[in-house]
Parts: structure tokens; sequence; C-alpha cells
């Protein structure tokens, strides 16, 4: 959570960190701000969106080639205009942003209250830019050795940039669990929490380790680590297009993104596809096929959405690989101490690579040696780097905050793992795989005629936008698509929203049924099928308003349900990538009729960088 951008070069920085910002908004959109040096640091900061910075017009943000810019998502301290990022330190010679949380800031605070310092907010980054300013002060160090004495100490998770009074030409920033990108560029440099502020200026690119620490001028980036010992840093070629980061004509970054699945489905198959030789490449699986295939135990840990794709994956590996699998939220896998035996296998899926809770789980399995696989969409995101080995989901840049594209990329490549590792230990058949094969090739154009049907899906949305409460009900592999497309809804509409698979429904939820209640049955054709409808009368036999996604020859529950919403048939374990589009879309259209903000629900971010 939250993004932070910085420049130094030769052109104006207001106006390259107030577009980067909002960029970056998805990240947290509670307050921003924006401090700039030209004779001296000047600081703008606003409660609300990036989009109040504008109205800053000193001098300075026609002046200034140096600057450094905030967009919170509040952790420490209500939104507003003094929670706000940039701090400044008591004697005005530091001014820093910061993205992470010093979980030992209350102590640090009370040293520093003891020794007279005040304090204009409540934020944790007020604390880190004073505690900096008294190591500073007090053994005359330069800013990078004050930086790098200081952050021995604190606990948590950063990354700061900062400016210097005296020093107009040069931000030394750090890193530890938030992320940090720098733009090469010729006689500038750019930083930014992802690369999408950057893209527009250069596509070199160096991602900053943990415990590193970077001087960058206009011209140059030494990269230290907290051992004070210089490290080459490694430039990579950004493979983005700008385009990708815009919202090509859609009203918002999520329809697009719903419209985006076709092709970003194509891209997750390109070059591992080849369905006509049956052949399936997914490299860093088959570089570690033994691993997998000798695996006791899978176990998923993931967040959010994320953790839905786990649990579809867990259906999925399990019928056809015949490892058992654990599907885990990362925030509590990391707490528990969990068992870690030789021979698990630990896949993490993350959309953003940055999930804190997903991140230190991470650390803690490989710690105790377990072997780490990501699913991860973005590249040269934290998790990546952490993980031994991983598959790229290639969905492209995700902006709006609720996840849509990177979920159905994110179940192809947990497929296509499964099927590969499937037939490498003969759990799964020649003819099933190639059956499988030529089932995942068609698969971007059945999204593509689900979402034909938007048309409808929106009437739906419409008839039941003034719903209070919905209910979510799957069954096998559609059972986490009930999960997901609850959490959709409620994160995008603010209706209350509970998934649950079809059956639990009896031992609880079917208190809730009444001729007021909308009910949403994830019901494709499959094993489950006649089961369903069971359910679906039960609902009935309430009054319950029934909505249904079926398989476009259903004629049984068409004739039961109030409204049904179709998809092509397909086999059943890959019935969640198309049954999960409807849901996207129902959410997308009833916040769009409430006149929500679906780009940016409250209270949010897309990257949720702290625990
Ligand atoms: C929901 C959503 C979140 C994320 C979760 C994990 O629409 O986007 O639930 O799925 O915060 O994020 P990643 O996948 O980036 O680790």
């Amino acid at each position: 959570m939250c993004g932070i951008v910085a420049y130094i070069g030769s052109q104006k920085a207001y106006p390259i960190i107030l577009k980067g910002l909002k960029r970056l908004e998805y990240r947290g959109y509670d307050s921003s701000g924006i401090a700039l040096y030209s004779e001296q640091i000047e600081t703008c900061k606003r409660k609300g969106r990036v989009a109040e910075l504008e109205v800053w017009d000193e001098k300075i943000t026609e002046t200034a080639t140096v600057g450094i810019g905030h967009t919170r998502w509040a952790t420490h301290g209500e939104p507003s205009d003094a929670n706000a990022h940039p701090h400044t330190s008591n004697n005005g010679q530091l001014t820093l942003v910061h993205n992470g949380i010093i979980e030992n800031y209350a102590s640090l605070k009370q040293e520093l209250v003891q020794k007279g310092y005040t304090f204009k907010s409540e934020t944790d980054t007020e604390v880190l830019v004073n505690f900096i300013e008294e190591i500073q002060k007090n053994n005359d160090y330069t800013l990078e050795e004050a930086m790098r004495v200081a952050l021995k100490r604190v606990v948590g998770a950063y990354v700061i940039i900062v400016m210097e009074n005296g020093f107009p030409d040069r931000l030394v920033a750090a890193r530890k669990g938030s992320p940090l990108v720098i733009g090469v560029g010729e006689g500038e440099h750019f930083l930014a929490s992802d690369a999408s502020p950057i893209i527009e200026y250069t596509k070199k690119v160096i991602y900053v380790n943990d415990y590193e620490l970077a001087i960058i001028t206009q011209d140059e980036i030494i990269l230290k680590n907290l051992g004070n010992e210089t490290i080459t840093p490694y430039i990579q070629q950004l493979d983005m297009e700008l385009a990708q980061i815009e919202k090509g004509g859609f009203d918002h970054f999520m329809l697009k993104e719903i419209f985006d699945q076709p092709a970003s489905l194509t891209d997750c198959l390109r070059g591992r596809l080849d369905s006509e030789n049956q052949i399936l490449t997914l490299a860093g699986i088959d570089q570690h096929l033994s691993i997998f295939t000798e695996a006791k135990r899978i176990v998923i840990v993931a967040c959010g959405t994320s953790w839905h794709a786990g649990l579809v994956s867990e259906y999925i590996i399990e019928a056809l690989c015949r490892i058992p699998v654990e599907v885990e939220y990362a925030s509590e896998f990391r707490y528990r101490n969990p068992v870690i035996n030789s021979g698990d296998v630990i896949i993490a899926i993350s959309q953003s690579g940055e999930t804190a809770d997903t991140l230190v789980a991470l650390e803690r399995a490989k710690e105790q040696g377990a072997f780490i696989f990501g699913v991860v969409n973005a590249v040269g995101s934290s998790i990546a780097r952490l993980s031994h080995a991983g598959a790229y989901t290639h969905a492209g840049p995700e902006i709006g905050v609720a996840s849509t594209k990177a979920f159905t990329a994110q179940l192809t490549v947990l497929a296509m793992m499964a099927i590969k590792i499937g037939l490498e230990k003969k759990t799964l058949s020649m003819s099933e795989y190639k059956r499988y094969l030529a089932e995942l090739a068609l698969i971007p154009e059945k999204v593509k005629t689900v979402l034909d049907t938007h048309e409808a899906i929106q009437k739906v949305a419409i008839h039941y936008a003034a719903a209070r409460d919905f209910l979510f009900l799957g069954r096998g592999y559609n059972f986490p698509v009930a999960l997901e497309g609850a959490l959709k809804l409620k994160e995008i509409s603010y209706i209350h929203a509970e998934g649950y698979p079809a059956a639990e429904m009896k031992h609880g939820p079917i208190a809730l049924v009444d001729e007021h209640l909308p009910v949403l049955f994830i019901a494709t054709k499959d094993a489950y099928y006649e089961k369903i409808v069971s359910n679906i009368q039960e609902i009935k036999a309430r009054k319950g308003k029934v909505i249904a996604v079926v398989s476009a020859d259903d004629t049984l529950i068409r004739s039961m349900a109030d409204h049904v919403m179709e998809v092509p048939e397909v086999d059943e374990l890959l019935a969640p990538l198309l049954s999960v589009i409807p849901t996207q879309l129902l959410s997308y259209y009833i916040g769009v009729e409430l006149g929500l903000d679906v780009d940016k629900p409250r209270n949010l971010a897309k990257s949720v960088t702290v625990e």
C-alpha cells in the first residue's frame, strides 16, 4: 500500500511526480503529497485524491527538477493533511516519503519525545524521519550513514526516499519489504513503487533489493548494502507498454481488464501451449519436474482473490496429480508455526508479487528449507525474486483495485502446471492430457463468448443493484468461484455478500433466505449438477431469488431460475475460467449502477504491502 514516486534530472519534477502518483493511486488514495527542492525544500500535502495536489501553484512547481511524492493508504493515523506524506524532521533538514510500517515506532517515538522532539502527525513515518535526524545530529553523520544506522534499529517494512536541505542534487532511498524500482534515463532518474510511473520515460530499470540503500544523482546511482559495501546495479529492460496501463477507451480499468481476458489468457498460454503438437512448456516446472512429482505435499499460500485461485488449484492438482494440497491464508500461515517437511513444495500465488503477508510467509518457509514456486503477475516483484522458480501469469498490468484478469491467468498457469505434473507422474493419461490441452486452447475464445453477453448481465445487475445482501453458492471446482464472486461484489458495490459451498447452505445460511435475498448459483454442467439443482429447489421453496450461471445448453435450471447468465460448455476442471466472468461483470455493473468508484473502492488498495 501507498505509492511513492521521485524524480531527479533536468525536467520539471512536479508534473512527472504528479502523473506518476496518479498511476500509483491504486496503491492508496486517501491523501497525497509532494515535496520539491529548488532554492529550498517546499511541501504540499492534502487529504483526498492526488488531483487535490493540482492546485499547488507556487513558483517551485515550475522550477524544481528534484522531488518526491506519495499517495497514502492510511495505517497510522486517519487520512488528513497532517498525516499525509512527505514528512519533515524537526530541524527541517530532512524530508521523506515512506511506504510500509515501522512496527517499533512507539518505542522510538518515546525516545525522541524524551529528547524534546515534537510531532505534527500520528504517523510512524514522522517518527522515522526524526529518528534519522537524531542519529545524524548526534554523530555528525552524513545522511547515508545516519540512514544505515537508523534502519538497523527499525523493525518493519519500508521503502523510504529522503531529500536533505543543502543537497539539492541527491536523493537517498532504502528498501526492506516494500518495493522500489529505479528508472534509468539519460541524465535523469525516476523512482517509484512500481514501473508504471516510469515506463513513459525509460524502459531501463533497477529493482532495489531488501537491505539496499541507493544514493541517486542526476547521472549516477550508487547502490550499497546496509554494511556499506557497494553493489553493482543490475539494469533490466521492462517488457511493458504504456498502452497497457491506460484505459484504452473503457470507462474504468476494471471493465477494461475484464474485457482484456481473451488477450491476457492468450498471452498466458503463448509459448507454453502448443495444442497442435500437444506440447506444454513451462520452463519453471520443466526445470524442477522431479521436485513436483516427488512432492509429498503442496502448500499454496496466498491472500484474497489469489487465495481463491489457490482453492481451485487444490481441486485441480489433487484430481490430476494425486498430491495432497493445502491452501493457506498467508497471514495465518506465517504466524502459526506451520509444519514444513522436506518434500513439501510451497506455491505462492500473487498478482502484485508484493503482498506483505505472502512475502513474509514465504521467507519463513524458505528459511525452513521449503522449495518455493511463485505464480506471480508482476515481473521482477519481490515474491518473484524470492521464489526458487516460478511461472509468470503474463496478465499484463492490473490497475483496477479488484482483481479480475489476474485471477483467470493464475488459474490457467496452475491448470497447466497440474496437467504437466500429472502427465509426468502418470496420474494423468496421455489421452486426458491431450483433451485438456485442446480444451485450454479454446478458453480465450470461450471467454470472449461470455463477454459478448455483457448487455444481458448488465440488465441482471440493474435488477439486483438495490439488494442488501447476496449469497453465492457453488460446488466442486465452482465453489471457490462462489467465494470469488462474493468477494468481488462486496468490494465493488459494498453490498454484503457471502460465498458458500452450496450444500453447506443447509447448515446455517439458509436461515437468511427470503423473497428479498438474491442467491447466485454457479451451476454449470459438471458432476454436481443434479445436486445443485436440488439446492436451487431448496432456495426456490423459500422464495429466494435465484440467479444462475449456467452452461449454454442448460434448460432445467433455466426453467427454475429468475435470471440466468450463460457460459459455453467446457470440461468441469476448467469451468471456473468461464463461470467467474459473469460474476466479475455483475459486480462491475452493480457498482456502476450504484454510482461507486469501481476502480478505487473505499478503504482498499491494490497492493497490500502492510500486514
Ligand atoms: C480482490 C483483490 C485482493 C487481492 C489480494 C492479494 O479483488 O484484489 O483480494 O487478491 O490482496 O493480492 P496479490 O494477488 O497481489 O498478492
